[in-house]
């Protein structure tokens, strides 16, 4: 089988994950990474020994690419996906897809335009626990799901430290947009109106101007009713850079999922980590994982002409929620989810 030249856009923090699972995958080629900051391309050119760019285009226009993988910071997805659109690549954007809806519908025309596939990194639906959720609710014993609830949060540091770009996304779009894309995959329907209410202050006083804390109540298509959490002000302390939960009350059943319930945990004299072992791990070099596992079925799609998992609508829906969540949590009001006709 002919390879996929994958050519990657963006190899910061998550970046190299990427850079990862396309070295690996038998059926893929990593043939360029392309980094606006110079100190990371040589770092990459030193490690990957594949050629690296500072610019977008000029790695589009002089190498031979047959798609691209944009991991660049939430809010600045865009111009690299429609760089890519406009050379005629078929692409995989990091979650979300974009930080507003006007951005995620220039995305969606220009690629109908171009006649290319986008596919978007939810990666939580390839989570165990998640398929699990999603085969127990297609099995029709739980009966109607009729209330759920979901939390995903960050410690401090992720906010303060790890995204230099904080303040210009929110735990809303970093770590709300896969709860929603989530909850939806298990809803297999869309939401209609969107309350929120959330906190701010703690970050703007350590100079991230951005929300603390968003709560969500979701309504569903099916009446389902969720509740959704997402802070960025986890104690540092925490265990992991991570927590979450889901509880699904259906008619004659109930689900509950625990992120600290992964069966590994490591103490020292100071602490006790709880390290998520089916998210991304190394065995002997090689990445495995469900952080992984989207980035190889993007390949598979690709070059079998298969579906993707989740696609441009499903990033469109996941941002229109993000939308009508920050401003119900600004203005104290239910917002309807308007999409366009
Ligand atoms: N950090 C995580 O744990 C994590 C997990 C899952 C998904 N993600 C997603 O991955 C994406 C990247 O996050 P990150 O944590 O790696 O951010 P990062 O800041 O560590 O890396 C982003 C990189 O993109 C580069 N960049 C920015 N604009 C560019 C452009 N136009 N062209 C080329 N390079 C450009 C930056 O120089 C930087 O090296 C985000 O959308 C994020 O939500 C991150």
């Amino acid at each position: 089988m002919q390879k996929l030249k994958v050519a990657v856009v963006g190899a910061g923090l998550y970046g190299r994950n990427h850079l990862n699972a396309y070295t690996w995958n038998p059926n893929a080629e990593l043939v360029a990474v392309c980094d606006k900051n110079k100190q990371i391309t040589d770092a990459v050119e030193r490690d990957y020994k594949v050629a690296t760019y500072n610019d977008v285009d000029e790695m589009l226009d002089s190498m031979d690419i047959d798609a691209v993988s944009v991991a660049t910071p939430d809010p600045y997805h865009k111009e690299p996906v429609l760089s890519a659109i406009h050379h005629g690549k078929d692409v995989l954007v990091e979650k979300p897809l974009a930080t507003s809806s006007e951005d995620a519908y220039e995305i969606i025309d220009a690629a109908k335009e171009a006649h290319v596939r986008v596919m978007v990194d939810y990666h939580k639906r390839w989570d165990p626990a998640s398929i699990a959720v999603k085969n127990k609710l297609m099995d029709k014993s739980t009966g109607a799901p009729i209330r759920g609830y979901m939390r995903m949060d960050n410690i401090y540091d992720v906010a303060l430290c790890w995204l230099k770009w904080a303040a210009d996304s929110s735990p809303v779009h970093f770590v709300g947009t896969h709860c929603y894309d989530l909850i939806r995959y298990y809803m297999n329907c869309d939401v209609t109106e969107v309350y929120a209410v959330g906190h701010k202050g703690i970050l703007q006083s350590k100079g991230v101007d951005t929300w603390d804390t968003i709560t969500a109540n979701l309504t569903f298509e099916n009446g389902c009713t969720w509740t959704v959490e997402n802070a960025w002000i986890l104690p540092n302390g925490f265990a992991k850079a991570d927590d979450g939960c889901t509880e699904i009350l259906c008619e004659n059943e109930m689900i509950r999922v625990d992120s600290q319930k992964r069966g590994v945990e490591f103490f020292d004299d100071q602490k006790q980590t709880t390290p998520n072992v089916c998210f991304i791990q190394n065995a002997n070099g090689r990445p495995m994982g469900f952080g992984i596992e989207p980035l190889n079925d993007f390949v598979d799609c690709i070059l079998n002409d298969k579906p993707f998992y989740a696609d441009l609508n499903d990033g469109l829906e996941a941002e229109l929620i993000a939308e009508a969540v920050h401003k119900s949590a600004s203005i104290h009001q239910a917002v309807k989810i308007e999409r366009r006709k």
